[in-house]
């Protein structure tokens, strides 16, 4: 059964739980919108408590058999679910634009990072060496074991609706876990064609479950069940604190990748063009609306006027317009609340004295919603500005010019968050120095686009606690089991 059809007027879909396509008691469903247009894609499932119990429960039922597998045998399931991704590379990217807005170069580069997380665990998983210790009594041996946890639940946000999930599936079942998935409210098509697709690879019954519908229900689920015993939350650092402490009660494992506010620091030694298309990338990417893009720009004295110049004119140069138009580079915002934000954050930066010297107003696209935005740069940020004490997630650019390395060093640690951090310099001391100075879980070093699979990714502060990524990434979904072998 193919769940999911973009048709003209959207068609009704469906939830994966114990191997069926299965809908909500009582048909209750909502919509899911496309940003750009407000056209209705599809219809799908609210799930309730129970449905989601019931996931829970397919997913216990199936552990036994999935963690009993090889670890090769795991692995070549999940690498399979890559290549079917892959395959559908197109199909999955124009389904991700119609329902999260970005540019569908954008999205086919999501699929390929998606299934690049799938290929890396599950390798990986072939890799969870246990240990053997000498003892200090000779009648003994010690070992550890690694184990799968059991249940991970996975809740994933609307910014990267394929590699959010698969950065922490793909680990998840290579490990030996199985895992119910709920996708934001925003864009679960794209976690119901993983759902598809995991079906087609073959995974088990039960193996991977997908529940959609209202976040607190359903998070609230997966709280009360000690049958779940690992959490992934990717989402605003505001839920993830309400989360940790629900986790309490049943001393969850979590795992939270919360939200960024990340510097952008240009050295007057560094490579200018190189700073310059970094700034771009790193902080229009996706619209602005990703955890690790730049927030909060720092530039040296010396090369100021020269880097602004730059900058201008490439932000001058991005095309706003729906995803699937020829060249664009903006999409819309995700919804009105996101618009509102960037728009109350660029008029306190106006009244408080900032210069606006591309964009800071909507764009109206005949024929299309009131969500785009335009790239916009800003002159003469302040500390007192919203843009430089939140994360603005949203295409705007606030830059402040600094003297000294220990000035701006103090100014980009002087945040709750530490997620994501960048500067660029040609000093190989100094880049040293830095890196190790700034208080962030990442650091691009000459570098606006650090993300990718073998890598751990997460943050430090506000921003969170748990890796994703890399081998670092198995530790979230293994337990250590010692074992005291007397002979
Ligand atoms: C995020 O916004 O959290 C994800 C960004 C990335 O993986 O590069």
């Amino acid at each position: 059964m193919r769940a999911i059809l973009i048709g003209e007027h959207g068609v009704q879909s469906a939830n994966l739980i114990g191997g069926e396509w299965v809908r909500a008691a009582g048909g209750a469903g909502h919509q899911v919108t496309n940003p750009a247009t407000d056209a209705v894609l599809a219809e799908i499932p609210s799930m309730g408590a129970d449905e989601t119990r019931q996931a829970i429960g397919s997913a216990r039922d199936a552990w036994g058999g999935w963690r009993g597998r090889t670890a090769a045998d795991r692995g070549a399931l999940v690498g399979l679910l890559a290549g079917l991704m892959r395959r559908d590379a197109d199909r999955l990217a124009r389904l991700m634009t119609a329902e999260q807005g970005k540019p569908l170069a954008e999205a086919a580069g999501e699929i390929e990072y998606a299934a690049s997380f799938l290929d890396w665990a599950g390798e990986e998983g072939k890799r969870l060496f246990g240990d053997m210790i000498p003892a200090s009594d000779a009648s003994k041996r010690i070992l550890v074991l690694r184990q799968p946890v059991g249940v991970a639940a996975i809740i994933t946000p609307w910014n990267f609706p394929s590699a959010m999930i698969t950065r922490k599936l793909g680990p998840a079942l290579a490990a030996g876990c199985t895992a119910v998935i709920k996708p934001s409210e925003l864009t679960p098509l794209s976690a119901i064609a993983i759902g598809e697709l995991a079906v087609e690879a073959g995974f088990p019954p039960g193996v991977v479950n997908i529940v959609t519908g209202d976040a607190a229900t359903i998070g609230d689920a997966f709280f009360d069940d000690d049958r779940v015993r690992k959490l992934s939350f990717t989402g605003s650092t505001g839920v993830g604190q309400k989360l940790m402490a629900k986790g309490a009660k049943n001393l969850l494992r979590l795992s939270m990748e919360l939200g960024g506010h990340a510097p952008f620091i240009v050295f007057e030694d560094a490579d200018l063009d190189k700073a310059i298309a970094a700034a771009v990338s790193c902080k229009y990417r996706n619209a602005g609306q990703t955890c690790i893009c730049a927030n909060r720009f720092y530039v040296q004295d010396a090369i100021y006027d020269r880097f602004m110049s730059g900058f201008a004119e490439a932000v001058r140069a991005l095309k706003v317009g729906e995803g699937t138009g020829e060249g664009v580079a903006i999409g819309p915002l995700i919804n009105d609340k996101a618009v509102e934000k960037v728009e109350k954050h660029v008029a306190d930066a106006r009244e408080k004295g900032g210069r606006v010297l591309v964009g800071g107003e909507r764009v109206n696209i005949d024929g299309l919603a009131d969500r785009f935005y335009a790239p916009t740069l800003i002159d003469g940020m302040t500390p007192e500005m919203l843009l430089h004490t939140e994360e603005t997630f949203g295409p705007v650019a606030a830059v402040r010019r600094f003297t000294t390395e220990d000035e701006v060093v103090a100014w980009a640690n002087d945040s709750e968050f530490g997620l994501a951090s960048y500067f660029f310099t040609r000093d190989a001391s100094r880049l040293m120095r830095v890196a190790e100075a700034l208080e962030y879980g990442i650091v691009g070093a000459n570098d606006g686009g650090p993300s990718t699979a073998q890598a751990p990714f997460g943050g430090v502060k506000h921003s969170g606690f748990g890796r994703e990524g890399g081998k670092y990434v198995m530790d979230e979904y293994t337990e250590y089991k010692y074992v005291s072998w007397a002979l």
